[in-house]
């Protein structure tokens, strides 16, 4: 079994594609709209907790397991825990592999819009239209699966490491910051946009109900991709000159930023707007729209919001797929061209399957949900949880000797810090992931 000789051209590069991970789909179709439903600050206060506590020191303990292990999820899980682990390692490569599935058939709408919106077709007076566009592309299964075709991640992690995903985070994921800015101060400049800044903000303890927190609880994994082996994926390839927790605090610090720049992008619109903050997965494909198509030179605003949504989903996906990449390279000895083909006609056929789900197959139904839902739902409230406790366990307790070493590489940190890490997985981790995954069953 060989292990991964390919390491990141810079720090920052890494911190771009680290980062790029995490900031997708999630922190801006989601996100968003997961505010709303759970009331804003509610949603939004323990999500921030959460992330700064037992979302980062998970992430700086994948990231640990990965420089370790040097190899693919299932490789390195295995060299540093034996063969139970590398069970779970094989589960995460098979999660991400599923995730990315369904991920990119969203990202197939991503390319749609983009195209809708430079072709000028979203904008118009009457939010039916846009409701029945949206309707007529998820509704119609090949269509839907054609965009999804179109997202081509698979192109980009075929160039490689280097050169594919460092080299595409590190040109868009700042101009993703500088189009979100942009869109911000637009939507922030429109009459009555200070409502929707209070309801992301405005905190009060009865916003906070326990449905609130454990959604927190589970978006924080979703948002830093964690418990699916991207970060150990990505772990793999740090240089030994890198400082793990200092870059764990920068991925989990731009992940935060990000997702609240997404809301401060939408929430202020829709409240000047008076459109209903509670829409659902439809609010950036329909309610977005809509918006935009109002105010002066919205157009340009909707081209500008797609390219953002194209980038996050790409920057991320590229992330999914390459920890399925690493597991060919490493275990099956595929080259990165072929590993990378033979991915596409798989993802094309599993997220055929999601993609019919909205459609035709609307009527298949695994506890009570479509296809698509009841896979985010499996990965994000079940597998991903259970990845992360995994590797909490190996990092904390099986293997805290090694989590040490390298958590101290680059720079000698308090005791009070590396005591706060070993809590944090030995304790604290494995409890909160067992209440997420327990009331998500
Ligand atoms: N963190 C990214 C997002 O929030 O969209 C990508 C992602 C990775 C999503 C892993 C889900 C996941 F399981």
């Amino acid at each position: 079994m060989a292990t991964t000789a390919t390491t990141w051209g810079s720090r920052i590069g890494f911190i771009l594609a680290g980062a790029g991970s995490a900031i997708g789909l999630g922190s801006i179709w989601k996100f968003p709209f997961w505010a709303g439903i759970n009331g804003g600050s509610g949603f939004i206060i323990p999500y921030i907790i959460f992330t700064f506590t037992i979302g980062i020191t998970l992430l700086i303990a994948e990231l640990v397991v990965g420089r370790a292990g040097r190899g693919s999820a299932l490789h390195a899980l295995k060299r540093l825990g034996g063969p139970a682990f590398s069970i779970m390692g094989g589960i995460a490569v098979l999660t991400s592999f599923v995730i990315l599935s369904y991920y990119s058939v969203v990202g197939g709408w991503c390319v749609k819009y983009l195209f809708d919106s430079l072709g000028g077709t979203l904008v118009t007076n009457d939010p039916k239209v846009l409701q029945a566009t949206f309707g007529a592309l998820v509704g119609d299964g090949l269509t839907n699966s054609l965009w999804h075709l179109s997202f081509l991640t698979c192109g980009v992690v075929a160039l490689g490491v280097v050169n594919g995903i460092e080299r595409l985070s590190k040109y868009l994921l700042p101009t993703l910051f500088i189009l979100m800015i942009v869109i911000m101060i637009r939507s922030l400049s429109l009459p009555g946009a200070m409502e929707g800044v209070k309801f992301l903000f405005d905190f009060s303890f009865d916003k906070l109900t326990w449905m609130s927190v454990l959604n927190a609880m589970g978006f924080t994994f979703f948002s830093l991709s964690l418990g699916c082996g991207i970060m150990v994926t990505y772990g793999a390839y740090l240089k030994d000159s890198t400082d793990i927790p200092n870059s764990s605090l920068w991925i989990a610090y731009l992940a935060i930023q990000t997702a609240l720049l997404a809301g401060l992008m939408i929430m202020p619109a829709v409240f000047a707007m008076g459109q209903d903050p509670n829409a659902g997965p439809g609010l950036v494909f329909v309610t977005i729209p809509f918006i935009f198509s109002q105010i002066p030179f919205g157009w340009f605003f909707m081209i500008l919001f797609n390219v953002c949504l194209l980038v996050a989903a790409l920057t991320s996906s590229v992330s999914l797929l390459e920890v399925c990449i690493a597991y060919l390279q490493n275990e099956w000895h595929m080259k990165r061209i072929s590993a990378s083909i033979l991915c596409y006609v798989g993802l094309a056929l599993l997220g055929f399957v999601s993609a019919l789900s909205f459609g035709v197959w609307s009527d298949v139904k695994i506890f009570d949900r479509i296809i698509f839902d009841f896979l985010d739902w499996f990965c994000s409230n079940i597998m991903m949880p259970l990845g992360g406790l995994s590797i909490a366990l190996l990092a904390g307790w099986k293997a805290w000797n090694s989590t040490y070493v390298q958590v101290n590489l680059v720079k000698k940190y308090s005791a009070s810090a590396n005591a706060f890490i070993k809590f944090s997985l030995r304790f604290l981790a494995p409890l909160l992931v067992l209440v997420v995954v327990a009331t998500g069953v």
